[in-house]
């Protein structure tokens, strides 16, 4: 097996607060600053350790972690929830038994709260997602595409005047928060709040420690006064829909006759949905874009070559989140059996940390892995969402808002470059991205008018 390299090593790489792992023995995905490092850590791990124990850390005590790296096996995994459930229903089963024994529940957010009712099992699942997200943020998100258009077009408006912008700050941050507010039906002006509560929810993926991301228990309390504060700005949001539908998600969930249940949604249910729509909907696709961004300044061929061909659009924003996976790894599934993953055995009810961003860089799964190749032979097989009955429900929604997204900027500017002044320091945690990015944009034009409409 040949070792890749890393043929376009971005200015990211330079800088680190954890040493760059040499043999093996120097990879820690998790340690302080190991962001800035992952890649070449994967290409160690490839080689020399595709399959990593991790002693003590299982879901339950007694049990351990196993970090798989490797394409083969986390496809292997994520296609078959038989013989590896996701660790949320194992909090589902103890969260019912609790309730049957009368014991008092611990803190749980809504969204975990909701799926007892709503999708205990893979048959409610699927119907959850089939009849409940799919309409908005699957395969249903086209409905989205002219509000997409007017917030990615207000954004640029807004930093028309200036050649510099902070694309994360300007761009890549508000998108994601105008179209999710806009699509549940929470005011624009609520944004910052929302903002505020979108990062209590993810504060274990940015704070918490190892592959299980444990927050501290004053960490978890502070985490858990805002989101009451979240979950009761919902249940207000809710009961005025309820009364008043008006054309948005949270309207609609209030009024659909779920068939799987053949009922109505409660309000802690639809409440646990909209949890879902925001933990799911934000930071993931403002990484995305903003990965993407610095992958077109360093390819400075590839504005022109976008703009003069934009078709070719969808297969960059594929390549690119193949390249710099928002998420690179979730510790979701429990094997029920014992199973061999590359020669090595791992032992039943182990926790198992799937690292999509080191199996989309697989050099046994893709030719020339850290290459950017728009002609790649099926480039959507990458495992950026996962894969199988348990994929990111929100593919289509951020497929949808990225292409829009680099379609309206491609138009609208003149071109992209990094400006001075940039770290290119990873936020830390378990999601890829950077803290800032300053752009050297030039002079950005009008929206383009369809003279059709
Ligand atoms: C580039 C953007 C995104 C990436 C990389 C991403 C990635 C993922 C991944 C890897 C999973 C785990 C799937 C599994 O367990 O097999 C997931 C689950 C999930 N995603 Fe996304 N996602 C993105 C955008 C979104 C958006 C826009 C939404 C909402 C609109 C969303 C909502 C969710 C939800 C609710 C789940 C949990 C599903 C469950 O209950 O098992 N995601 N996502």
């Amino acid at each position: 097996m040949t070792k890749p390299t890393l043929s376009h090593q971005g200015p990211n790489h330079e800088l680190s607060a954890m040493g760059c792992p040499h043999q093996v023995s120097d990879v820690d995905l998790f340690g302080h600053g190991a962001q800035e490092h992952w890649y070449e850590s994967y290409a160690l791990l490839h080689q020399d350790q595709p399959v990593v124990r991790i002693p003590g850390e299982g879901a339950n005590p007694g049990t351990d972690g196993y970090l798989l790296t490797k394409y083969e096996d986390i496809e292997r995994v994520v296609k078959d929830p038989e013989r590896f459930p996701p660790r949320l229903h194992q909090a589902i089963e103890q969260l019912q038994a609790a309730e049957t024994e009368g014991k008092r529940l611990p803190p749980i957010n809504a969204m975990l709260a909701s799926m007892v009712t709503l999708r205990p099992n893979h048959a409610l699942y699927r119907s959850h997602r089939q009849e409940l997200t799919d309409p908005w943020v699957g395969p249903g998100a086209s409905r989205h595409t002219a509000m997409i258009e007017d917030c990615a077009n207000r954004l640029i408006d807004r930093f028309a005047d200036r050649t510099v912008i902070d694309f994360i700050q300007d761009f890549a941050r508000p998108l994601p928060q105008m179209v999710m507010a806009n699509m549940l039906g929470f005011p624009e002006d609520d944004i910052p709040q929302l903002a505020e509560w979108g990062n209590a929810q993810v504060a274990a993926f940015v704070y918490g420690k190892g592959h299980r991301n444990i927050l501290s228990e004053a960490e978890t309390e502070a985490q858990f006064a805002k989101l009451d504060e979240f979950k009761h700005y919902v249940s207000r949001h809710v009961t005025e829909k309820r009364a008043s539908p008006q054309d948005d998600m949270i309207s609609w969930l209030t009024q659909v006759h779920y068939q799987a249940l053949d009922r109505k949604l409660t309000d802690l249910e639809v409440n646990g949905v909209v949890y879902a729509m925001i933990i799911g909907g934000l930071e993931t696709t403002q990484y995305a874009l903003e990965e993407a961004a610095q992958l077109l300044c360093d390819h400075p061929d590839l504005w022109s070559k976008l703009k003069q061909d934009p078709s070719l659009i969808r297969n960059f924003v594929e390549e690119a989140m193949r390249l710099r996976s928002p998420t690179q790894g979730l510790s979701t599934r429990i094997n029920r059996d014992d199973e061999v993953f590359q020669g090595v055995t791992v032992p039943a009810g182990s926790l198992l940390h799937l690292r999509f961003g080191a199996a989309n860089v697989d050099p046994e799964e893709w030719e020339n892995p850290l290459e950017m190749n728009l002609n790649r032979r099926a480039l959507t097989r990458h495992l950026v969402f996962s894969a199988g009955p348990r994929v990111c429900p929100g593919a289509g929604i951020s497929r949808l808002e990225q292409n829009l997204a680099w379609r309206i900027l491609l138009e609208r500017l003149p071109g992209m470059q990094y400006a001075p002044g940039n770290t290119f320091l990873h936020q830390p945690g378990i999601m890829l991205g950077t803290l800032e990015l300053l752009l050297n944009i030039g002079e950005t034009s009008s929206p383009q008018v369809d003279l059709n409409n």
